[in-house]
């Protein structure tokens, strides 16, 4: 089924995978494209994103630049070491869509949401400070929007920053907060999920030969790669936030509980999800009137990356 969407991304390695993906499958109505510090810098992340919108022959989609920063904590940008110095592995884009628009992200996604006819999906792949920022401005876009999907947080897993928190979380823990004690549908693609896909060495030089988008995806993963292998042992990647995509997609290669959850906004535990699976409690405390989200806790990972195989 085809989704009214808005893609929010800080554009690195994974956040390439899932656009090129998302832009390439026709799955989706992309209403547009907004972009984030995280990875690297917003701009850089619109220069990457453009590049993308390039490849893909899908320059008709909007584009707007949002937050170089934080709701209300320091600045966190990903090591080069990641995601390359800027972002998409060992490729340099300094090319701009002509879709950019003059506006910033955060007005761009209220405008988009507040005019548009059908409900809105908002999927989440970066730090969460524009769709943050746009629900506390103006609360009310949240009756219009049909479901917010992140990549970001962790229910059993550790972290993938601190022990308690995963990259997005705790790069706008505050935004992260405001999200999850929203009146929005909210549903969490967590590590949980996208650590147990692994693209492996084999996989990733099947994709390498893909015929439109093999030379691509081979400069952009080798960075990631190298990191993972040399720092954790791990003789692949994980596609974070194209996992998150492939959610919005097909929501039957799922599991997820249901849970109110609270993003720790101080301290060591800064950015850690903590999610409340009681069935039963006694009323009376500030829980109350937080809504339950959606957190996944399986994914069928061959299928998925079967799917991607033949995109
Ligand atoms: C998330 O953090 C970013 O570095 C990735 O692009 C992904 O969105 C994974 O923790
Ligand atoms: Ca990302």
């Amino acid at each position: 089924m085809l989704k009214n969407i808005i893609i929010d991304t800080d554009c690195g390695t994974d956040d390439a995978l899932a656009l090129l993906y998302a832009l390439d499958s026709d799955k989706f109505k992309i209403t547009g494209i907004t972009t984030v510090f995280g990875n690297v810098t917003a701009k850089q992340a619109a220069f990457n994103v453009s590049y993308i919108l390039r490849l893909t022959g899908k320059e008709n989609i909007p584009l707007a630049i949002g937050q170089e920063k934080p709701i209300n904590q320091p600045l966190r940008h990903s090591p080069p070491s990641i995601h390359g110095e800027y972002g998409l592995g060992t490729i340099t884009s300094t090319y701009m869509s002509k879709t950019l628009r003059s506006i910033t992200a955060v007005e761009f996604i209220i405008d988009t949401i507040s005019k548009s006819k059908e409900k809105i999906t908002f999927l989440s792949i970066g730090p969460l400070t524009n769709i943050g920022l746009a629900l506390t401005l103006r609360p009310e876009i949240a009756e219009n929007i049909e479901e917010i999907i992140i990549m970001g947080g962790a229910y059993l897993k550790n972290g993938n920053v601190t022990p308690a928190a995963e990259a997005n979380i705790y790069s706008d823990a505050v935004a992260a907060e405001k999200i999850f004690s929203s009146p929005c549908q909210v549903t969490m693609v967590g590590l949980d999920v996208t650590t147990k896909v692994i693209m492996s060495k084999k996989y990733l030089e099947t994709m390498s030969s893909h015929k439109k988008y093999g030379a691509f995806i081979k400069s952009l993963t080798s960075t990631f790669y190298n990191f993972l292998s040399e720092n954790f042992n791990i003789n692949g990647i994980f596609p974070h936030d194209l996992v998150a995509i492939f959610y919005a997609a097909d929501k039957s290669l799922f599991k997820t509980i249901n849970g109110r959850v609270y993003v720790n906004t101080q301290g060591l535990m800064l950015g850690q999800t903590y999610i409340d699976r009681r069935k039963k409690y006694i009323k009376g405390t500030e829980w109350d009137n937080r809504k339950h989200s959606k957190v996944c806790t399986e994914v069928n990972a061959e299928k998925l990356l079967d799917e991607f195989r033949k995109f």
